[in-house]
Order: structure tokens, then C-alpha cells, then sequence
């Protein structure tokens, strides 16, 4: 048995720990040997996985090589797609119109499963390999604060004055293995819900991204010259089938990414406003996210009445804005997301989708909850539409507007002055 004087100095000779996002890059591998020589800390390295080609099993025995004590890959796909896409999904969730948030999104729940392994390691520090200059270090830093406000972040690359030479030759000093990669001229970030792609020839905004910075997206132009259907089913704003076959989620995200992106869909260049006041251009491929936010809409457009979708607009802006600027754990994201969950009771239905030289076209959509009515909307036979009560409707929907008129008769610069006097009253129905 040990005396309690005996625990106490091997208590103070235990080393402080601290959880590294580790990727397996030159970055992440350059800081295990940073934070034990700099902060004298020991060092849990975690991996991962959120569907990102690169294999996160192999990370567990390069971080321990470098120096890590302990290595974690863990696969948070599931939690990914239930937890961050689908709720991004039904909230339609595009930043600035555009960029599906495929990264943004990731940060959160990373960040989340960074806590998790802190709190188990009794790790009083999380580190991660975020620059100064973009989105990520807040996404990560406001969304770890959330969860875990007790715990002390480190960004090495926030604080090392090392440019990418003076890393190699402090990785060659310290005998860290430089992880053997093609050379790449961008920076990259992939995801199941996308590829983010910058820097590099990139950064001339005015040039044509090459081809050869796409990789999940073949060039429409050679794309098949025939057209591909696909018929997605939903249930509760959810994708739950592609061609009538049930599919579990992971999977069909995957194979919509394949399908859509072989027909060149989902390619993004956008130049946007980065939250720290920086304007970037970044090109995305996102054909899964693509394809299944424009059904989703095309079936909410079916199900839902014009003032919920009116209204939803600006929720779903709002969401996107939050979960752009690391406001995912915020009180804000949490209330328009109940908000949105009600919307989603029934958006349940199938969307079918024509996927063509870099096109995704809605050609048809059915629901259980359609509020279509073919009745009420043709203009042939079967029509139950009641013609007399239009006159009524129109009489009372423009009573203001006449009302207006003919007390301000030159109350409008882009109207032609009304002739009339004011005094001569509003004109009754069935008279003109
Ligand atoms: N601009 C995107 C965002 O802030 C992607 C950032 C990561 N991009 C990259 N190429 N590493 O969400």
C-alpha cells in the first residue's frame, strides 16, 4: 500500500495532459513533440474519422512513434450525419447562399468528441492545429469554451513562429517522421458532406479553378452525355432511400456523393466572407449535399404553407450564419433548431432528381402530406376551384391600395397621380 506521502509526490510528478486534434499531418506531428518540450505536457493524440478518405486507424501508431502517450481513433461518422448534417439538411443550411458548410459543421461535433476524451484522460488542456487566420480556431475554441468552459485550449500553430521550412527542419531535428505525401498546392478539408479546397492558384479569384483541384467531381463536360435519375425518398426531413432502396444514412451520403459527383454536381467557387473580416476564395465539392438540399427544398415546397416557408427563410439563414461563426452550441442555434425540427413533421415524400453535366433538376415529387391539389390547380376539366369568390377576394386584398390612392393621390413617385378627387370614396364591387 502506498502512504499518503508517497501518492501525493507521484500526484505532483504526474504530468499535465493534453488532448491534440491530430490529423496525422506535418503539423499535427511537429506539435506532440512541441507540446512535450514547450508546455511539458503529455500528449493524447485523437483521430477522427467523419468520412475522410485518409485511414484514422494508421494515426494511432505514428502519434505514439512521435511521443504520444496515447492514441485514440474514434469513428464519429454516425454522430456526424445524425447530430450536424441532417439538422444542417432541414434547416437547408447554405452559408451566404451558397457553401453547403461541410467544415463548419465538422468543428462542433471535433470538438465535442475532444471533450469526451478529455474528460475521461482527466486532460486539462485540448490542443488543435488551427492557423490565426481562419474560421476554424474560433469554431473550435467557442464550441470547446461551450462544452467544457473549465478547459485550457492551445493552438501551436496560433503561437509558433516556424514557416512550413523551419517545421521540416524542426521535424528532421527531432526525428518526426514527415508524413510521406503527394505534393499538394492546396489546402484541403473533406468530409462525408464535402471537400473544401483553397490557396495555391486558388487565390486568383479571377481564374478558372483547375481541373486538377477537383477530386470528387468529374468535369461536366465529361460527364455522361445521358442523363441520371435518381428517386430520393424522405421521411421527416430526412433522406431515407435512393431508387426505392432503404439505405442506412452513412450510406447514402456516400453513394450520392459518387452518383451526383460522377455527373459533375456540387462544384462551388465562392468567394466569402470569412468570420475575422477576411474574404477568401474557397472552392467546394459537395454533390451528395447539393443534390439532397435542393429535393428537400422541392418537397418542403410541396408540404409546407407559404407563410412557414416564408418564415423559414430567415430561420434557415440565421442557422447557417451561427454554424458558419462556431455558434453550433449556442442558445440561439439550439431554439431556431426546434423551430425547424416542427417544420420537418411532413416533409415525407419522394423527390426525384435529374443529375446532368453538372445540373440538378427536380422532375417530380410526391407526398403523402401534399398540399398540391390538382383539383384546385388546373386549368382543364375537374377544376373545384370557385370562380365567383375570386372577384370577392381581390375587392377585399386591394381595398388598402385603393383606399391609399385616392386619399394621397400623388403619394407614390413610380404611380402615375391618381385622376380621381378623395372625397369621391372607394368604388364598390361589381361596379367596374
Ligand atoms: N472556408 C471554409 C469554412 O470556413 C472551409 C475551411 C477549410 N478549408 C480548407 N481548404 N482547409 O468553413
Amino acid at each position: 500500500m502506498q502512504s499518503s506521502s508517497t501518492r501525493e509526490i507521484k500526484d505532483e510528478i504526474q504530468r499535465k495532459k493534453v488532448v491534440l486534434a491530430y490529423s496525422g499531418g506535418l503539423d499535427t506531428s511537429v506539435a506532440i513533440r512541441w507540446l512535450e518540450e514547450v508546455y511539458g505536457l503529455d500528449v493524447v493524440a485523437v483521430s477522427i474519422n467523419i468520412g475522410q478518405p485518409n485511414d484514422v486507424e494508421s494515426n494511432i501508431e505514428r502519434a505514439r512513434n512521435i511521443g504520444a502517450i496515447s492514441a485514440y481513433a474514434i469513428d464519429a461518422r454516425k454522430d456526424f450525419v445524425e447530430n450536424y448534417i441532417w439538422p444542417s439538411l432541414k434547416a437547408n443550411a447554405l452559408y451566404q447562399g451558397v457553401y453547403p458548410l461541410s467544415t463548419a459543421i465538422a468543428r462542433p461535433l471535433i470538438a465535442k468528441v475532444l471533450v469526451d476524451v478529455a474528460r475521461k484522460e482527466g486532460a486539462e488542456y485540448i490542443a488543435h492545429g488551427c492557423t490565426a487566420k481562419g474560421n476554424d480556431q474560433v469554431r473550435f475554441d467557442v464550441s470547446i469554451g461551450a462544452l467544457a468552459p473549465d478547459i485550457q485550449i492551445i493552438a501551436p500553430l496560433r503561437e509558433w513562429v516556424m514557416t512550413r521550412e523551419a517545421e521540416i527542419d524542426y521535424a528532421i531535428k527531432e526525428k518526426i517522421p514527415i508524413p510521406v505525401k503527394k505534393a499538394c498546392p492546396y489546402s484541403t478539408d473533406e468530409n462525408l458532406w464535402g471537400r473544401s479546397c483553397e490557396c495555391g492558384i486558388l487565390e486568383d479569384a479571377s481564374r478558372e479553378p483547375p481541373e486538377e483541384s477537383r477530386r470528387w467531381t468529374i468535369s461536366p463536360i465529361k460527364a455522361p452525355d445521358t442523363p441520371t435519375y435518381v428517386q430520393i425518398g424522405f421521411k421527416e426531413g430526412i433522406p431515407i432511400s435512393l431508387d426505392n432502396e432503404k439505405l442506412p444514412p452513412i450510406e447514402l451520403i456516400e453513394r450520392l456523393n459518387d452518383i451526383a459527383g460522377a455527373n459533375g454536381v456540387g462544384r462551388i467557387d465562392h468567394v466569402e466572407d470569412r468570420l475575422i473580416g477576411i474574404k477568401s476564395r474557397e472552392t467546394y465539392e459537395c454533390p451528395a449535399a447539393v443534390t439532397l438540399i435542393k429535393a428537400h427544398q422541392a418537397l418542403e415546397g410541396m408540404v409546407l404553407t407559404r407563410d412557414v416557408l416564408s418564415y423559414k427563410k430567415g430561420a434557415e439563414q440565421r442557422f447557417s450564419e451561427l454554424a458558419y461563426d462556431g455558434q453550433w452550441y449556442s442558445p440561439l442555434r439550439d431554439a431556431l433548431n426546434a423551430f425547424i425540427d416542427k417544420t420537418q413533421e411532413f416533409v415525407t415524400g419522394t423527390v426525384r432528381v435529374k443529375l446532368y453535366k453538372g445540373s440538378v433538376d427536380i422532375v417530380g415529387r410526391e407526398s403523402p402530406y401534399s398540399l398540391y391539389n390538382k383539383e384546385l390547380a388546373t386549368y382543364a376539366g375537374g377544376d373545384s376551384f370557385d370562380h365567383t369568390s375570386a372577384r370577392g377576394f381581390i375587392y377585399v386584398w386591394g381595398l388598402p391600395l385603393r383606399t391609399a390612392a385616392l386619399a394621397h393621390p400623388s403619394g407614390q413617385s413610380n404611380k402615375v397621380a391618381c385622376c380621381q378627387e378623395p372625397s369621391q370614396g372607394v368604388e364598390e364591387p361589381g361596379k367596374r
